[in-house]
């Protein structure tokens, strides 16, 4: 088992440029692999995650070239020239791919099966099934879990869906059915959730209406190819935003060419409301809004998280845990019980790794009550278990800047599922944190 073994450092200070979104990266390729013709990508994500993505086109016909880790070249079959693999397809830890993909894949003529690993196989899948199968796919899961099981599609119809759940898989899997669909689909989200389908969709040239929290796609009879340029990961941003509050030395922590997606930056707004200092620096309009971000290390206040703006950092909450933890007073975390779901239950496995380093904390249903001690150091040492999950292994690594005595995070090979390179990069701005294990 992979290990990280983290002692505390006093600062951290420099730059780091993070590596390119996964839901930006998963997207360009499904997107680009049904457009028409040749789709370039620079500052893609070469992760696990996104890999068993690029399998997964490659399984299905789709033409792509590597040039460098991040660097691709996607030969577009058209909307209607995808072909059967064959064999399951294999999705690893990835949710986002195995709920688009359900959605790409319950349009086609020929059948498809998706599997995942442990975590994966345990997820749920029904509410990217439900809508599909109101639009004439068949989809079936097994209890409500994978493998998810896609017979040949003889035609879908448009729906108006309202999602139970405020989840941008949900949106962007039923997005992705209806680019084949006879008539028009309109999908209402419960509250804001990333949009990057809708912004990629309209890149390659789709019809949509957007009108608040309601997106309707016209089905388009091509999709243009695109250049699309990846920027980089604010959910992987955010594990260095944290450590530059915790610890940056005078002159802050530089992180550069970080995504600024305002459905993606809840954890900016809800730091900010805590007293950080966060500079947005140089920013550029593309696709997708980019910038760099100065971080200054602050003193942090307990707030009571705004229910608003849960879905807009739903992945950035367990370092966000990590941030109160260190903050004067109570911060109170309710309304996020989707952490229950994600690649392990987010809520329990941040709480056994709070308990470990002495944090009083109440765990409740859909969220979490945590007692920050703003003084001297936060925790001791202690040994956590990531429960296989990549955003808690890094989560604890970042705590290691106010740790009193070395920290053993367990089971981080899934790190590499997001953040390859992390422990090279936290090193270079200070962190004193290495990997271990076989
Ligand atoms: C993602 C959406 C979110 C997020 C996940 C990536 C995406 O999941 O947690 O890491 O790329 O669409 P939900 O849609 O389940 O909220």
């Amino acid at each position: 088992m992979r290990n990280f073994e983290a002692r505390p450092a006093a600062r951290v200070s420099g730059a780091v440029s993070v590596p390119g979104d996964k839901s930006i990266s998963h997207r360009s390729l499904m997107l680009s692999g049904i457009a028409q013709g040749m789709s370039e990508v620079s500052g893609f994500l070469a992760s696990e995650d996104c890999l068993a993505t690029m399998a997964a086109m490659r399984a299905l016909g789709v033409r792509i070239e590597q040039r460098s880790p991040t660097h691709v070249m996607i030969h577009g079959v058209g909307l209607r020239g995808l072909r059967g693999a064959g064999r399951a397809l294999d999705m690893g830890n990835a949710g986002t791919a195995m709920r688009l993909f359900t959605g790409l894949l319950s349009a086609q003529a020929f059948d498809s099966q998706l599997i995942g690993d442990a975590s994966l196989m345990k997820r749920p899948m029904e509410r990217v099934a439900k809508p599909l199968r109101e639009m004439g796919a068949d989809v079936r899961t097994h209890e409500g879990t994978p493998p998810v099981d896609i017979g040949g599609c003889r035609g879908l119809h448009g729906i108006d869906y309202r999602m139970p759940v405020a989840s941008a898989q949900v949106k962007s899997a039923i997005l992705l059915a209806a680019l084949f669909a006879d008539s028009a689909t309109t999908v209402v989200a419960p509250a804001v959730t990333r949009d990057h389908s809708e912004r990629m969709l309209a890149s390659c040239g789709v019809r949509l209406d957007i009108e608040g929290l309601r997106v309707t796609l016209h089905p388009p009879q091509q999709l243009a190819s695109s250049r699309i340029e990846v920027p980089g990961d604010f959910s992987s941003a955010a594990f260095f935003i944290v450590a530059g509050l915790l610890g940056a030395s005078a002159g802050g922590l530089l992180i550069e060419n970080v995504g600024l997606n305002p459905t993606r930056t809840g954890l900016l707004d809800i730091l900010r409301s805590m007293g950080a200092q966060i500079d947005i620096v140089n920013p550029r309009e593309g696709a997708e809004p980019v910038a760099d971000l100065r971080v200054h290390a602050s003193p942090l206040r307990g707030v009571r998280v705004p229910a608003d703006l849960v879905p807009l950092a739903i992945d950035e909450l367990p370092v966000l845990f990590i941030a109160a933890a260190c903050a004067a007073g109570e911060t109170v975390v309710t309304g996020a019980e989707e952490l229950r779901v994600k690649e392990s239950d987010r809520i329990a496995a941040m709480s056994a790794g709070l308990a470990a380093l002495g944090v009083a904390h109440t765990v409740l249903p859909d969220g979490m009550r945590i007692e920050g001690r703003a003084e001297g150091a936060a925790f001791g040492g202690g040994d956590i278990d990531s429960h296989g999950d990549h955003r808690i292994a890094m989560s604890f690594a970042v705590a290691s800047l106010r740790a009193s005595k070395p920290l053993v995070v367990r089971d981080v090979a899934n790190v590499a599922t997001s953040f390859p390179g992390f422990v090279d990069l936290a090193r270079s701005v200070g962190l004193d944190v290495r990997e271990s294990g076989s």
